[in-house]
C-alpha cells in the first residue's frame, strides 16, 4: 500500500537514483517534478503521465491526501448518478466504500505498473487524484474535461495524515514520530507536498479558467453544504431541477454522504478496499479544527506563519 517504497520498476528506479531524497523513519520521500512521492506512488505517477488519455467529458477529483477526499468521492459520485441510482437502501455507497467507487488514478488504475482498460467506464467517467497541477496528464490540461479540487486546513491536514500513516504503518514499525512529521510537513516533505504548492497551482488556475476548476474548501462545505452542492452540481451541469429542490434531494445527498451516515454502515465498519486497507481509516473525527487537540500553541503558530507567508497576496486564507 501507500507506506511501502520497496517496490518500483526498473524505470522508476533509474529515475529514484536522480532525484532529491528525504528519509524518515517509515519511508524514503523522493521529489519529482517539484513534488515529494514514495517509489511506489511515483511508479504510479509516471505511468499515469505517460499512459491516460483524458475525454472532454471526464471529471477528475482532485486533492492532496488527508484532505476530504472520502467525502468528495461520496457527494459527487451520488450527485453524477443520482438518475440511475436514486438514493434508496440499495444504493451503491451503503454496500461500498467511496474509494470503491471512483478509483484514484495513480494509486489504483495506473499502481504497479498497469496500464488499464478503461472502455468499461461509462461517459462521464469519474476519477480521483493527488497528483498537483503541474504534473497532471497532458491531455487532462488539453481536453475540455473538468476538476474539482477540495483543499483543507492544512493544520487539519496534518493531524488527519499522521493519524492515519501511523493506522497503516507496518505492524514492525513503532509509532511515527509526531515531532520529526510536523518538521517535515513545514519543511514542505510530505506525501504530495509542499502542501502549500499542491493548493496553490489548483487555486491560481481555478481563478484563470473557473470553467475547467471548480476549487473548494472541506471548512466552506461543512458551514454551507447545500450552497456548495449546488455550486457542485451546476459546475458538472447537472444542477438541480425544482422538481428536485422541492423533494429535498440536496438534503438527501447531503444526508448519505455526511459523516455520520457513512461511518456507520456496516461497510465502513467492518469493509476492506480491494487494496486491503481497512475502511474504517478514511473516518476519523471528520471535524474542522481538530489540531487543536494535538498541535502546541507553538506549532499552530509556526504552520500558521508558513501558511500566511505562502498564501500572502493569493487571495487564498485558512
Ligand atoms: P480527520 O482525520 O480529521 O477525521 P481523505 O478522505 O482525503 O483521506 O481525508 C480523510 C479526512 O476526511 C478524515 O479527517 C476523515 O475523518 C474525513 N472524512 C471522511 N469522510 C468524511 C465525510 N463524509 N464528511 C466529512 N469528513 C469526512
Amino acid at each position: 500500500h501507500f507506506l511501502r517504497d520497496d517496490e518500483a520498476t526498473q524505470e522508476c528506479q533509474a529515475l529514484l537514483s536522480t532525484l532529491p531524497k528525504e528519509k524518515t523513519r517509515l519511508i524514503t520521500l523522493h521529489k519529482y517534478q517539484d513534488f515529494w512521492y514514495s517509489a511506489r506512488q511515483l511508479g504510479g505517477v509516471l505511468a499515469c503521465q505517460q499512459h491516460f488519455q483524458a475525454q472532454d467529458t471526464d471529471i477528475h477529483l482532485a486533492t492532496a491526501p488527508k484532505s476530504g477526499t472520502t467525502w468528495l468521492k461520496a457527494l459527487v459520485f451520488t450527485l453524477l448518478n443520482r438518475k440511475n441510482c436514486p438514493i434508496t437502501k440499495d444504493h451503491p455507497l451503503v454496500t461500498t466504500n467511496p474509494h470503491d467507487l471512483v478509483p484514484f488514478l495513480e494509486f489504483d488504475l495506473y499502481a504497479n505498473n498497469q496500464v488499464p482498460d478503461l472502455a468499461s467506464f461509462a461517459s462521464p467517467r469519474l476519477f480521483s487524484i493527488h497528483l498537483p497541477f503541474t504534473s497532471l496528464p497532458k491531455s487532462v490540461h488539453e481536453s475540455a474535461c473538468k476538476l474539482v479540487y477540495l483543499c483543507r486546513d492544512p493544520k487539519d491536514v496534518f493531524v488527519s495524515l499522521w493519524h492515519f500513516s501511523n493506522k497503516l504503518r507496518p505492524q514492525n514499525i513503532e509509532t511515527i514520530s509526531f515531532e520529526e512529521t510536523f518538521h517535515k510537513y513545514c519543511k514542505g516533505v510530505s506525501f504530495f507536498g509542499p502542501f502549500w504548492d499542491h493548493i496553490l497551482g489548483y487555486w491560481k488556475e481555478s481563478l484563470r479558467n473557473p470553467e475547467k476548476i471548480l476549487f473548494l474548501k472541506y471548512e466552506d462545505l461543512k458551514e454551507q453544504p447545500r450552497l456548495h452542492l449546488r455550486r457542485l452540481a451546476q459546475f458538472m451541469h447537472c444542477p438541480f431541477s425544482a422538481k428536485e429542490e422541492t423533494e429535498g434531494v440536496v438534503d438527501e445527498i447531503l444526508e448519505l454522504c455526511s459523516f455520520g451516515n457513512l461511518r456507520n454502515l456496516e461497510v465502513n465498519k467492518d469493509g476492506k478496499l480491494s487494496s486491503g486497507v481497512e475502511n474504517t481509516a478514511f473516518f476519523r473525527r471528520g471535524e474542522v479544527g481538530d489540531w487543536k487537540n494535538y498541535l502546541t500553541a507553538e506549532m499552530g503558530d509556526q504552520l500558521d506563519e508558513i501558511i500566511e507567508e505562502k498564501f500572502y497576496g493569493s487571495g487564498l486564507s485558512f
